[in-house]
């Protein structure tokens, strides 16, 4: 059983194809173009989504030493995303399905991105707590099957990844900040500067009161010295970055308490924060949790995950018709 994956809900172009369970190749082209405007520009990424598709859809199978006619089916990401970027991988997957005269298998990217633990050995078993932590996306998930998940809590205005990016942008970092801030923040201490973790009820997170805050005590220090950001530049990373996990790893723990569950996992672009990763371990050891925390080419937007997602829907037989059309907002099973 071959399937060819497409992914294209944001700025990456991503194709994977994966035999039995086993990818077998996963070619990411990531657009570079949005850098100079500080953020996606949905036209710009859906136009670049058209000039890549292509190339990366033959890379995949060059790679995977197989050739479309031995494909048994086509999946793609189905949403959420930016309409216009997931249009384009939605055409290509039906058009080459139609061509082919094969199924096609629609995919729920967050729950992909979950579903990229089971990739690689070892596999969490279920039930197991997922936290999904993205440029669009935090949530928390209850998995109790691998395509049978509740999200338990997420958050109530912006993302995680969202936070990153924006508190690096008022550093005067490239877009996207988060890894940036990330390599500033080693060497920086991160309780040098203070900033509110929110006191959200239930498991749900905030994320745009510790920006706002960020971005007034910037401004303040700012004023009173011109190159403030300059010379405290890796501490104020680190605090940002300690108050974001932070955040994220005090509503984890609640929801592993409340669950009673202990195999915990994380993914999502985030999840490739080393001050994510470190704390997330830590706490697993404190609380005798089973940790399992994705390899980097797995955390970022990848065709792989839709693969693996996809090879679960075959085996069920779930299948979608060619009148499938891209959703920018989808809830699991959606
Ligand atoms: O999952 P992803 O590739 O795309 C979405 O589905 O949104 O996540 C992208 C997000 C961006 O906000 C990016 O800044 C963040 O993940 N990110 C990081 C790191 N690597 C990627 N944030 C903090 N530390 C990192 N090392
Ligand atoms: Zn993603």
């Amino acid at each position: 059983m071959h399937i060819l994956a497409i992914e294209s809900s944001c700025d990456e172009t991503s194709a994977a194809v994966i035999s039995n369970g086993k990818i077998r190749s996963n070619v990411v082209s990531t657009q570079l173009i949005h850098q100079q405007y500080g953020g996606v520009v949905p036209e710009l990424a859906s136009r670049a989504h058209q000039q890549h598709i292509l190339p990366v859809v033959r890379e995949a199978l060059e790679q995977s030493n197989l050739a479309k006619n031995d494909l048994n089916a086509i999946a793609f990401t189905r949403g959420p995303g930016l309409l216009g970027s997931l249009l384009v991988g939605v055409s290509f997957a039906k058009a080459m399905a139609l061509a082919l005269k094969i199924p096609l298998i629609e995919v729920n990217h967050m729950q992909a991105h979950v579903l990229a633990h089971f990739i690689d050995e070892p596999r969490p078993s279920f039930p197991f707590l997922c936290l999904t932590v993205s440029g669009g996306h935090t949530q928390i998930v209850k998995v109790t099957a691998p395509l049978e998940m509740e999200i338990i809590g997420e958050t109530l205005d912006d993302a995680v990844g969202e936070a990153f990016d924006k508190g690096a942008k008022i550093l005067g970092l490239d877009y996207p900040g988060g890894p940036l801030v990330d390599k500033l923040a080693a060497t920086g201490n991160p309780h040098a500067f203070e900033f509110p973790i929110p006191e959200i009820p239930g498991l749900d997170f905030s994320f745009s009161g510790i920006k706002t805050a960020f971005l007034y005590f910037i401004q303040k220090q700012s004023s009173a010295n011109p190159s403030f950001i300059q010379e405290r530049i890796h501490d104020l990373c680190a605090s940002l970055q300690f108050t974001l996990t932070e955040t994220l790893l005090r509503k984890l723990k609640k929801a592993a308490r409340q669950t009673g569950i202990k195999e915990i996992a994380i993914a999502g672009g985030v999840s490739a924060n080393s001050g994510l990763r470190d704390a997330v371990l830590e706490a697993g050891e404190k609380l005798g949790w089973n940790t399992y925390i994705p390899k980097f080419e797995y955390c970022t937007d990848n065709a792989a995950m839709i693969a693996m997602a996809a090879a679960f829907k075959y085996e069920k037989g779930e299948f979608s018709d060619q009148k499938v059309s891209p959703l920018a907002r989808m809830e699991f099973g959606g």
